[in-house]
Formats: structure tokens, C-alpha cells, sequence
């Protein structure tokens, strides 16, 4: 195996697609050979990478010979059809569908939380690792630092979603909306079924019959298995705004022992991936616009809870985050995992030139 590595892109011309394009790029990941995969509809078209052009290939059952990483993020279906194909050839998956999630064996890792759910998992001998959901991802990574000193008994979270997380097509679509609905316009509804622009909509994602929605059950469960930890209570309610690549959560936090704005904003300054924005002077708390093509989650409105910080032994704390549902919510979380595993594999290649040396 060289020091670079043959990657493949599924879903290249996505929103998701064209960020791990840029971040690979960014982050100087060790790209010997990029292919680059989309539907027939996008085949032949070209996309830059390291100031070269790179064609998009169809995606097809022989896509992945010689492939050591495969960073997936073209729909569930297809994660569901094609990242078994792409395992069996020998690659490593890291796939940003719900495909596998809550799949029992297949890690789902956010690099600061539980990097351990990738030992074992080496690059370029197969295996699928799960990228949890964008609201669960910008959640648990301000939420954690605060459950391991403190311990969360219960969460209730309201989000605030952006088009990204529906796709390049789904930010089209509120950029257009926009545009008619400022000109007079009745606003085109071909992703969403109803107006987004100027507009807010319980998330479009489907309703089962307890009430909530998929969106919301993801954040749940996807929490409970990246925490090893069932037995925090967890509610959410997901809602889609008329923004463009950012999400936003109010979270309000039960606790197991007090915790006060200041403990809370020390822990949070010294936890990985966050950066803190809580301005109470100047009225300044994170903004989606802060957020985007940014890699930390960002968190404000730190306060203890009113209704109960003291009351009856009962603790809470609220933060108000903001991440890039593009970045850290999707590709970056995933070219995160990656990079671990590329230092898992340098780790244990220096390994072995050392007990070679030594016999
Ligand atoms: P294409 O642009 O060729 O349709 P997004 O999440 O932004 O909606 O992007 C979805 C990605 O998934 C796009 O790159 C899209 O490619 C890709 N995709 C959709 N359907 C298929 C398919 N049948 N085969 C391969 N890629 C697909």
C-alpha cells in the first residue's frame, strides 16, 4: 500500500460531494488517485482538485477496484446498494447516509466523542463506518464535554435546519423561492411541498406514529449509540428555516449536579471543536452566517436554567449552537474520521519498522 491513498467520491456533484472535493484539497489529505462518482446524468462533466480537472464517472457495480477509501454521500439507497460493493472490493466506507447508522457492528463516530469505535477498523481492508446525522453531530459535540463532567440526565432540543442538509437542489430551490417570491412571484415547489422562503416548516422529513419525526428519532437514537448510553432522555423537535448551509439548537440540558454559566463556558473553551460566541454585553450569540464554512460548532447563550438550576436537587443549563451542516454536520466530520484512520494506519506501519529493526 503507497503513502498515498486511491479515494473515490459517491455522490461528487452534491452539496456534500463538492465540500469533501474542497476539504481534501484543504486539509492536504494523502490523495494518490481521486475518482470521482455521480449518476449517469453527471458523467463526464469535470470538477477541479488540486488545480487539476477530474472527469465524474457514472457509478456502477465495478466503481470501486482499487479504491482504499470510499467517502459516500449520495442518498440512503444508494449507500445501501453500492457501500457493501464497495467494502467487498476492499475499500473503506465512510458513509454519510442513514443507511447504517443504527446498524449493530458499524461505528457511528464523531472523531471528539468516540474515536474508540474505530479500533480494529483499517484502511483499505472493507468495513462501512457510519457519519451520523447533521443535528445529531452539531448536538453532541458541545453536549459531551458537559454529560462527562457533569452527567445529562435528559435533553430536549429544538433545532433550526437549513437547506443544505436537503441537498444542492433544496438551496436552489430557496434561492429561487426568494427571487419570486420578492418579484410577486408564487414560489416553485419541486423539492419542498410548501414555501420555504420567508417561511418555516416543521421538518419535511416523514412522521411515525408516536408523532415524531424521522429527523427527530435520528437524533435520539444516533445519540443513545455514539454514547454507548441509552439511558439519557432525549426530545427533539426539527424544523427546516429559510437559511442557507447552517443549522441552529436551542438545547436546554437536565443535569446530574450544578453546573453554572462560567464552569459550563470553561469546560466548552477547552473542549475540541467548539469555539464559544456568548457576548451577554453586547447582545452577540452564534448566527448560522457565523457558523458557515466554519469547522467548530459554536455555542452561546450559555445560562443556567431558571426553572431548575437548585429546585429540588434538579440542575439545567441552556446553550444556544450553531454549526455548517456541510462541514463538521457532514463531509468534514467524515474526512475527520479518515484522517484517523490514516494515522491509525502510519501509527501502525512505524510499528512495524520498528520491530523489524529489532530483530
Ligand atoms: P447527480 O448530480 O449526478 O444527480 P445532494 O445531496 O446535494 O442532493 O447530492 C446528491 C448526490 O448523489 C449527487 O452527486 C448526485 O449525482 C448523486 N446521485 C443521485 N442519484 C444517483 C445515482 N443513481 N447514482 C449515482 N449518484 C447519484
Amino acid at each position: 500500500m503507497s503513502g498515498n491513498l486511491s479515494v473515490a467520491i459517491v455522490g461528487a456533484t452534491g452539496a456534500v460531494g463538492q465540500e469533501f472535493v474542497r476539504l481534501l484539497a484543504e486539509r492536504r489529505f494523502p490523495v494518490g488517485r481521486l475518482k470521482l462518482l455521480a449518476s449517469r446524468r453527471s458523467a463526464g462533466k469535470t470538477v477541479e482538485f488540486q488545480g487539476r480537472p477530474h472527469t465524474i464517472e457514472e457509478l456502477t457495480d465495478d466503481s470501486f477496484q482499487d479504491v482504499e477509501l470510499a467517502l459516500f454521500s449520495a442518498g440512503a439507497s444508494i449507500s445501501r446498494k453500492f457501500a457493501p460493493l464497495a467494502a467487498e472490493a476492499g475499500a473503506t466506507v465512510v458513509d454519510n447516509s442513514s443507511a447504517f447508522r443504527m446498524t449493530p457492528g458499524i461505528p457511528l463516530v464523531v472523531p471528539e466523542v468516540n474515536p474508540e469505535a474505530l479500533e480494529g477498523v483499517e484502511l483499505g481492508n472493507g468495513g462501512i463506518i457510519a457519519n451520523p446525522n447533521c443535528s445529531t453531530i452539531i448536538m453532541i459535540v458541545p453536549v459531551t464535554p458537559i454529560h462527562r463532567a457533569v452527567r445529562v440526565r435528559r435533553i430536549v432540543v429544538s433545532t433550526y435546519q437549513a437547506a443544505s442538509g436537503a441537498g444542492a437542489a433544496a438551496m436552489a430551490e430557496l434561492e429561487q423561492q426568494t427571487r419570486e417570491v420578492l418579484a410577486g412571484r408564487s414560489p416553485t415547489c419541486e423539492i419542498f411541498r410548501q414555501q420555504y422562503a420567508f417561511n418555516l416548516f416543521s421538518h419535511d422529513s416523514g412522521i411515525g406514529p408516536d408523532g415524531y419525526n424521522t429527523e427527530e428519532m435520528k437524533m435520539v437514537r444516533e445519540s443513545h449509540k455514539i454514547w454507548g448510553d441509552s439511558s439519557v432522555a432525549i426530545t427533539a423537535t426539527c424544523v427546516r428555516v429559510p437559511v442557507m448551509r447552517a443549522h441552529a439548537e436551542s438545547i436546554n440540558l437536565e443535569l446530574e449536579e450544578a453546573l453554572d454559566a462560567d464552569q459550563a463556558r470553561s469546560l466548552l473553551a477547552n473542549a475540541h471543536g467548539v469555539s464559544i460566541l456568548d457576548d451577554r454585553t453586547g447582545n452577540r450569540f452564534p448566527t448560522p452566517l457565523d457558523a458557515s464554512g466554519r469547522d467548530d460548532v459554536f455555542v452561546g447563550r450559555i445560562r443556567a436554567d431558571i426553572s431548575r438550576s437548585g429546585k429540588n436537587g434538579v440542575h439545567g443549563l441552556d446553550l444556544f449552537v450553531c454549526g455548517d451542516q456541510i462541514r463538521k454536520g457532514a463531509a468534514l466530520n467524515a474526512v475527520q474520521i479518515a484522517e484517523r484512520l490514516v494515522g491509525d494506519r502510519t501509527r501502525r506501519s512505524a510499528r512495524r519498522v520498528e520491530v523489524s529493526l529489532s530483530r
